[in-house]
C-alpha cells in the first residue's frame, strides 16, 4: 500500500476532491449522460472515447483502456510521482498531509532517523579513507585504477576497514542505535544474537537517492576475492529496482540532462564522470526495470544504454529494449552502445578517451537494434523470410504506444518487408483482439471464481451494496480464492460508507491486486451501469455460501477417501482447514 501517507488520509482526500474538476483543467470535458467525455489524452483519436465518471471518481478510455483515479491521472498525464500527486490534490482540497498522527508520521520520522544514520555512516567511511591505520591498501587500489582525488570527493568514496565491530563500537552506543544500524543493513546479526559489520576491508560507494539522501552502500573488495561487490540489502529506505547509482551526482553537476547514459557498474559511473561525462547513472546490478525508465524519462527524453561487452551485457540490453517499448512516446528516444568484447565503459573510456565514447557514430538506435536482432538469420530476399520477419516484429510493435514513433517504425518494417503499412496495422489489430479474447475465455473457465469476481465487481461499482451485509463470518469460512479479498473489501466499505470506486482502488495501489482490480473496474458494462439491487446481491452471497456447504456435505457422504478423485481430495482437505489468506 501507499507507504508513508496514511491510507485513511487518502480515503478522505478522495472524498473531498472531484476528478471531473481535476481532469477538466488539463483535458476539457463535455457532459454526456452520466459521464463526462473528451478525446483521450493517452492516445490519438478523433471521436471521444475517454470517459470520466463522477460517481465513481474514475476515468476510463474505451479506445486504449487507460483507466484510473485522479491520482493516477496526475501520475500518468503530468508524470507526477505518487507523493507529488497526493500533495497536489491535497493543496486543491485545502488539506494538509498529516505529520503528527499514527502510521504515516511514524514511518516518516523513522525514515528521517535512518537517513541521519546513513549520513553518519557515510562520514565514518570517508574518515576511515583518510585516517585509518589500514588505509594503504585502499589508497593503492584507487591509484592502481587511476581514480583521482576529485572524483573520490565528488562521489564520497569511503573505506570500510578490516574488523568486525567497527560500526557498532563507534555508532552503536545504545540498543536503539544498534537496531537502526541493523535496519539500514550495515551490520548483520549472527546466530548468537550479536552483530558484525557487513562491509569489511572494502572500498565503499554510498548510494544517494534523487533527493540526495544516502539510502544504501556498495562495497568492492580490494583483491580478486569473491563476492566482488557487496550491497546493502533492501531496507525501508532502499529499493533496488527503483534506484540509480550516480543519478544524484549527475543532476547536481548538470542543470539540464539532455541525455543520460545508463551503465551497469559503480566503476563505470566513476570512470565516465572522471572523464567529464557526468550524465551517467548505473542500475545497481539489476536489469533496467520499467520503474527505472519511468524515472529517467521524467528527467530526460533520451536514454543511452551502455552495458558491458559480454553476453550478460547483451542480454541486459535486450531486456532494456523490451522494458522501454511501452514508454516510447512524446519524442522519447532510446539508444544503445555496444562495446567491443570484454570492455566495459570504464575500460573503454580509459583506453580510448572521452571523444571516442561521445562519438555519435557508436550509437545504435533502438529500432535498429530491434530489427537487426529479430532479422538476424532471416533472408529478406525471399518471400518466406519477409513473412517471418513481420511475424517476429508484430509482438514488439504491439507494445509501442500510439505515437508518431510507432508509425515510423511500422513504415520502416513495411519498407524492409515490402508489406503494406495498412496490412501491418490490420495484423496488429487482429492480434490485439485475439489476445483479449483469450483472456476472457480463460477467465470464464472457473465458475466459482467467476461468481466471486462478479461480487467484487458489483462492490466496486456500487460500494453501498456492502452496507447490507450483516457479517462476513460465514463468508470468510469458505475456502475459495478471492474470498479473503472479498471480505476485506466489504470491511473497508463498511468502515468508509461514502467510499467511491476511486477510493477503493487507492487502497490497493502498489499491491498484487491493483491490476486485477483496475481490470474489473474498467470493464465496459460495469463502467456504465451495473444496477444490482441489494436483494440480488445478498442472494448471490447466500447461494455462494450454500453451494460451498453442499459440496462439503457431498464430500462427507462419500464413504471412503478412495471414492474421491485426487482433485476432490485436495479440495476436501482445503475445506476442512481453517480459513487463510487467499
Ligand atoms: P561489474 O562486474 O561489471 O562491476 O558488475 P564493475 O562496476 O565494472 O566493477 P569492476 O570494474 O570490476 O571493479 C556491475 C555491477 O553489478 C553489481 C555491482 O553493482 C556492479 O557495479 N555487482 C557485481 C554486484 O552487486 N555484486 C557482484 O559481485 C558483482
Ligand atoms: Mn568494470
Amino acid at each position: 500500500m501507499a507507504g508513508k501517507i496514511p491510507q485513511d488520509f487518502i480515503n478522505e482526500l478522495l472524498t473531498r476532491i472531484d476528478i471531473v474538476e481535476v481532469i477538466d483543467a488539463y483535458v476539457p470535458l463535455k457532459k454526456a449522460g452520466k459521464n463526462h467525455k473528451a478525446c483521450c489524452p493517452f492516445h490519438d483519436e478523433k471521436t471521444p472515447s475517454f470517459n470520466v465518471n463522477q460517481d465513481k471518481q474514475f476515468y476510463y478510455c474505451f479506445g486504449c483502456t487507460a483507466s484510473g483515479t485522479a491520482i493516477t491521472f496526475l501520475m500518468e498525464h503530468l508524470h507526477m510521482g505518487f507523493v507529488e500527486a497526493i500533495e497536489d490534490l491535497a493543496s486543491r482540497g485545502g488539506m494538509e498531509i498529516p505529520c503528527d498522527t499514527n502510521t504515516g508520521a511514524n514511518t516518516t520520522n523513522q525514515s528521517n532517523k535512518l537517513y541521519a544514520l546513513t549520513e553518519s555512516v557515510t562520514k565514518f567511511y570517508l574518515e576511515q579513507l583518510k585516517n585509518n591505520k589500514n588505509k594503504t591498501n585502499v589508497i593503492n587500489y584507487l591509484k592502481e585504477r587511476n581514480i583521482n582525488r576529485e572524483i573520490v570527493v565528488e562521489y564520497e568514496l569511503g573505506f570500510a576497514p578490516p574488523g568486525w565491530d567497527n560500526l557498532v563500537s563507534v555508532l552503536g552506543k545504545s540498543n536503539q542505535s544498534i537496531k537502526e544500524l541493523f535496519d539500514i543493513g550495515v551490520i548483520i546479526q549472527n546466530d548468537r544474537g550479536g552483530y558484525y559489520d557487513r562491509f569489511r576491508d572494502r572500498l565503499i560507494f554510498p548510494i544517494r537517492d534523487q533527493r540526495g539522501r544516502v539510502i544504501g552502500f556498495g562495497g568492492r573488495v580490494l583483491s580478486d576475492e569473491k563476492p566482488k561487490y557487496l550491497n546493502s540489502p533492501e531496507t525501508i529506505i532502499f529499493q533496488k529496482g527503483r534506484e540509480l547509482y550516480g543519478l544524484f551526482q549527475a543532476r547536481k553537476a548538470l542543470k539540464d540532462l539532455h541525455e543520460l547514459y545508463i551503465v551497469e557498474g559503480y566503476m563505470d559511473v566513476i570512470a565516465l564522470a572522471q572523464f567529464g561525462i557526468k550524465n551517467v547513472a548505473a542500475s545497481l546490478g539489476t536489469a533496467a526495470t520499467v520503474e527505472h525508465m519511468e524515472k529517467i524519462f521524467r528527467i530526460t527524453n533520451k536514454i543511452i544504454f551502455c552495458f558491458d561487452g559480454d553476453i550478460a551485457g547483451g542480454k541486459a540490453a535486450w531486456r532494456a529494449l523490451e522494458n522501454s517499448l511501452p514508454l516510447l512516446k512524446n519524442g522519447r528516444q532510446v539508444y544503445f552502445i555496444f562495446l567491443p568484447d570484454n570492455e566495459d565503459p570504464d575500460t573503454f573510456v580509459r583506453k580510448n578517451g572521452k571523444d571516442a565514447f561521445l562519438n555519435p557514430g557508436i550509437l545504435t538506435p533502438l529500432s535498429e537494434f530491434l530489427f537487426n536482432s529479430i532479422g538476424n538469420k532471416i533472408n529478406l530476399e525471399i518471400l518466406e523470410g519477409r513473412s517471418e520477419m513481420i511475424n517476429k516484429a508484430l509482438p514488439f510493435l504491439a507494445k509501442l504506444p500510439p505515437d508518431p514513433y510507432k508509425d515510423i517504425v511500422i513504415k520502416e518494417l513495411s519498407k524492409i518487408t515490402r508489406y503494406e503499412i495498412e496490412d501491418i496495422h490490420n495484423q496488429l489489430s487482429i492480434s490485439n483482439k485475439t489476445n483479449s479474447k483469450e483472456i476472457k475465455e480463460n477467465n470464464t473457465q472457473n465458475k466459482g471464481i467467476e461468481k466471486i469476481r462478479w461480487l467484487i465487481r458489483c462492490l466496486l461499482h456500487q460500494p453501498s451494496l456492502a452496507l447490507d451485509i450483516k457479517s462476513t463470518e460465514s463468508l470468510s469460512a469458505l475456502q475459495a480464492s478471492g474470498i479473503n479479498f472479498l471480505c476485506k473489501l466489504i470491511t473497508l466499505i463498511k468502515k468508509n460508507p461514502n467510499i467511491t470506486l476511486a477510493g477503493i482502488l487507492e487502497n490497493w495501489r502498489d499491491t498484487k491486486f491493483e491490476k486485477r482490480l483496475c481490470e474489473l473496474a474498467s470493464d465496459e458494462d460495469g463502467f456504465n451501469e451495473i444496477g444490482v439491487t441489494s436483494e440480488v446481491f445478498i442472494d448471490a452471497i447466500d447461494s455462494l455460501i450454500e453451494a460451498h456447504q453442499k459440496e462439503f456435505e457431498i464430500f462427507k457422504t462419500k464413504n471412503s477417501p478412495l471414492e474421491l478423485t485426487d482433485e476432490e481430495k485436495l479440495k476436501y482437505r482445503k475445506m476442512q482447514k481453517s480459513p487463510q489468506d487467499s
